[in-house]
């Protein structure tokens, strides 16, 4: 009795700093780099629980020095690194580096799923919060690897809590980099995904498989010992590598992708392959922060000497942190299963199984706005991720066919779209074709969606309104039309701005060089009810 009491004693900042020995400041600062996890209050006020301060201090005390972790954790770029970048560039201090990871993930996780998001049964503040703004994206495994269009995490995470039970199962039909899935494995959901993109499907299985970190820091010390035993090697080859990557780099990059290859564990070794299709974009001469593929001529100078390794290591702490954060939240029988399929066909998900459906399509044909294949392409091509007789994905993925008929009987679905279609072709015919083409095939996809949904379960779509020949596609109310027609009922659209979200703001509604347009820059979210 005397010991439940004392484990549930709660400490205010000051108290919890008091008992520390250190200041508040630090302790803020210390909650933001995750490794203390405080309880908010109705009122927001922070409340630690006084036997998680007692762990972390027992447990920092069992390090010779440094002691307190937190000194030795700092954030680039919205990530939590142990080593700042002229740290990493002392490459001799590799296996100290990792020493100090093992460190670092040897500390007791005390995370609180709830604080990333808590509404608190506001019911107001549930409906209009859907901007998120001041939330970490980036936690446990979401920030594994970029990937355009990402949701925001709290926005998933959101729509579970409410419309699904624990140990559901959750879906997610255009799932990307898996979001919906991490999510759904922290809120003890089973989750299936589909997805087309293989490099997208790699990133989804390694997000939502739990690896004990410790096996990971392991297996970083063997990929690094190995790299420096290749001497020589073969460089790596495909169509225009030199165009994109300097002489050196494709040399590193080969002996690299061949000492992760020696890892016989199949999942510990995409772990590491998911850091190195990171490292592959940084090192190469694309452009920072695009998601088409331009070289970027600041890149293209003799100053530009990235350094493989310490980019790999750097990457490597950022996700191996986060898999321990993720390992400690996830309830341990939930299960991910991620399948790289076409969501506009039957990918074998049983009738009926599904309890809720979460998923953002992508908002238009690729080649007029996100590019998913062309992202993807240098790190597909780097890890043999493309199937032979697939040359290009964005013409795998939905609207990336134009062979329609401008009299498809969909037209007669949805009045909003059979308008907005006969307006784009009265200037443009072919541009046309293409606009409709990306709405067959999502009408395609919300039919599957239907299919693998139980009767009276949710449906919830994030998807944004955008130009074309400067007409404004309504997909929201096109959506609502369609599934109208499928066995939906509507049952609510909230908007939200796009604060966080990576997408492009302006786009070319013409489709004319140099002449763009504001686009996307609120979305909608779309709640539909399977009726019959
Ligand atoms: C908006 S993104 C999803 C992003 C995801 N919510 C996340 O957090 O990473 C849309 C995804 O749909 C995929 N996609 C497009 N057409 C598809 C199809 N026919 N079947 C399966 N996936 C498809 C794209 O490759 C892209 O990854």
């Amino acid at each position: 009795m005397e010991q439940t009491k004392q484990k549930t004693k709660m400490l205010n900042t000051k108290q919890a700093a008091i008992f520390l020995g250190v200041s508040t400041k630090t302790i803020y600062r210390m909650e933001k780099k995750g490794l203390l996890h405080p309880i908010r209050t109705p009122g927001g006020q922070r409340r630690f629980p006084k036997h998680s301060l007692e762990t972390y201090l027992n447990k920092s005390r069992e390090f010779a020095a440094p002691q307190n972790p937190s000194k030795f954790l700092v954030k680039e770029d919205e990530n939590v690194y142990l080593f700042n970048s002229s740290e990493l560039k002392q490459k001799s201090q590799t296996h100290q580096r990792i020493n100090r990871l093992e460190q670092i993930i040897s500390l007791g996780g005390y995370s609180n799923h709830n604080q990333h998001y808590n509404y608190n049964n506001n019911i107001k503040h549930w409906i209009e919060e859907w901007d998120f703004k001041k939330y970490q994206t980036k936690t446990y495994t979401h920030g594994f690897h970029n990937y355009p269009a990402m949701f925001i995490p709290q926005i998933a995470r959101k729509l579970i809590s409410v419309f699904s039970e624990e140990k559901d199962t959750v879906c997610d039909i255009f799932c990307g980099s898996g979001t919906t899935l991490v999510e759904s494995s922290l809120l003890n959901r089973n989750s299936i995904g589909i997805e087309l993109n293989p490099l997208a499907v790699l990133i989804a299985r390694v997000k939502t498989t739990p690896i004990n970190p410790k096996n990971l820091t392991d297996k970083l010390k063997f990929i690094i010992d190995e790299y420096e035993s290749i001497k020589d090697v073969h460089p790596y080859f495909f169509t225009n590598i030199d165009f994109w990557f300097k002489k050196d780099v494709i040399n590193d990059l080969t002996r690299l992708k061949q000492a992760i290859s020696k890892i016989p564990e199949e999942n510990i070794r995409n772990f590491f392959f998911v850091c190195f299709s990171n490292v592959v974009r940084i090192v190469s001469y694309t452009r920072h922060g695009e998601f088409k593929l331009f070289r970027s001529p600041n890149k293209m100078t003799d100053k530009f000497k990235p350094d493989v390794t310490s980019e790999f290591i750097k990457i490597c702490e950022n996700n191996i942190i986060g898999m321990k954060e993720y390992v400690n939240n996830i309830f341990p029988h939930t299960h991910s299963r991620i399948i790289m399929g076409d969501a506009t066909k039957d990918n074998g998900i049983p009738n009926n199984s599904v309890d809720l459906i979460i998923t953002s399509p992508p908002y238009g044909d690729s080649r007029t706005t996100v590019a998913y294949g062309q992202f993807s392409r240098l790190s597909s091509q780097w890890l043999d991720l493309l199937p032979p007789n697939i040359k290009d994905i964005d013409k795998e993925l939905i609207g990336g066919k134009n062979n329609v008929n401008l009299s498809d009987p969909i037209l007669d679905k949805s009045i909003t779209l059979k308008f907005s279609i006969n307006s784009i072709a009265d200037k443009d015919e072919e541009r046309a074709k293409e606009v409709l083409s990306f709405y067959i095939d999502l009408n395609k996809a919300l039919i599957q969606a239907h299919n693998i949904l139980k009767p009276n379960k949710y449906f919830c779509l994030i998807i944004g309104n955008r130009t074309v020949k400067e007409l404004v596609l309504k997909t929201d109310t096109i959506i609502c039309e369609l599934a109208e027609n499928i066995g939906f009922i509507q049952q609510g659209i909230f908007y939200r701005n796009i604060p966080n979200k990576r997408m492009p703001s302006r786009n070319s509604p013409t489709n004319e060089a140099g002449k763009t347009g504001s686009t996307m820059l609120k979305e909608s979210i779309i709640l539909l009810r399977k009726v019959y």
